[in-house]
């Protein structure tokens, strides 16, 4: 068995890495790649092949690619390139006798709402129709999303947001790492679609709260409109895609999207997943 994992040069996939040796997987079976591959040189030192690929050239991917049965497809962070170079993983793949593909995708990919749902929903149907064993990973949001947020408290003992009482099932990027490591490690997941979200869905007073604990000093959620915030984040000076990003997300929480509890995430893990404190704790740390 040999694995191979994309983005290992950020910050899940260098997670997923990390937990498949902590499974017990071979460091020589682990092969990571990504662009950046200055960055990985303690796996390397720790036995782990570490080979430079970009998913916009497709010989280099093959290249990290041969050998390996499972290819841990971490999606890109190219936005509106992503599904061509995804494209390109995949082909790469079945030249280099790969067998079987686990994906990163959004939580419900299928009638998501979410602004970055198309490119997720156009992967996996190349993945399906590529012949290979697949599994996928609907990744909901991350907990470390609101890093942001906790700045923004830590300077001004607000969290500014226009989601109403809107609710978030998020969940720490380890958390989401550790199943991948589960899937890739254990056997009976071809074909398998997991929903993995936290096990909580928290509102933003709650966000508030975890915020001011986290930080010691006290920090309450200020609901504004859509268009407050617009006005709160043009004065801040944001550009206007940042901006459109921001509010579409608000919409997006408000409406519940991000709500839905599935247990997925937990029964992967084998233990609940890391309650909102305390990712966000380790993720400011
Ligand atoms: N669920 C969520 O809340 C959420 C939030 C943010 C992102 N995501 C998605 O989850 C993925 C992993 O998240 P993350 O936090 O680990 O993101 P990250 O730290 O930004 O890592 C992105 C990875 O993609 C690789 N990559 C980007 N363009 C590439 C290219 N052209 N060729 C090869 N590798 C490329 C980067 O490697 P190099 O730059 O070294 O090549 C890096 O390893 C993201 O890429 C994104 O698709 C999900």
């Amino acid at each position: 068995m040999s694995i191979v994992v994309t983005g290992a040069t950020g910050q899940l996939g260098r997670l997923i890495v990390q937990h498949l040796i902590a499974d017990g997987v071979a460091p020589g079976e682990i092969v990571a790649t990504g662009r950046r591959v200055e960055r990985l040189a303690d796996l390397s030192e720790r036995g782990v092949r570490v080979v430079e690929s970009d998913y916009s050239r497709p010989e280099t991917l093959v290249e990290a690619f041969a050998g390996a049965t499972t290819l841990m497809l971490v999606s890109g962070s190219e936005v509106g390139q992503r599904t061509p170079q995804h494209r390109n993983a995949i082909e790469a793949a079945k030249t280099a006798g790969v067998q079987r593909i686990v994906y990163t995708s959004v939580l419900h990919a299928d009638r998501s709402t979410l602004p970055v749902a198309p490119e997720h929903v156009e992967t996996e149907a190349l993945l399906r129709d590529s012949g290979l064993a697949i599994t996928l990973l609907r990744n909901g949001w991350y907990t470390e999303n609101y890093l942001g947020d906790l700045a923004q408290a830590a300077r001004s003992g607000a969290i500014v947001a226009a989601v109403g009482d809107g609710r978030v099932a998020s969940a720490a990027r380890d958390d989401y790492a550790a199943a991948a490591a589960k899937v890739l490690s254990t056997e009976g997941h071809e074909g398998a679609v997991y929903e993995l979200t936290g096990d909580t869905a928290w509102t933003f007073d709650e966000l508030a709260a975890a915020a001011t604990e986290v930080l010691g000093r006290p920090v309450e959620y200020r609901s504004v409109t859509i268009d407050e915030h617009r006005a709160a984040l043009e004065a801040a000076g944001l550009d206007a895609g940042t901006i459109g990003f921001v509010l579409t997300m608000d919409e997006t929480t408000a409406n519940g999207a991000l709500a839905e509890v599935t247990g997925d995430l937990p029964a992967l893990i084998g233990r609940p997943t890391t309650p909102l404190v305390d990712a966000l704790r380790a993720a400011q740390a």
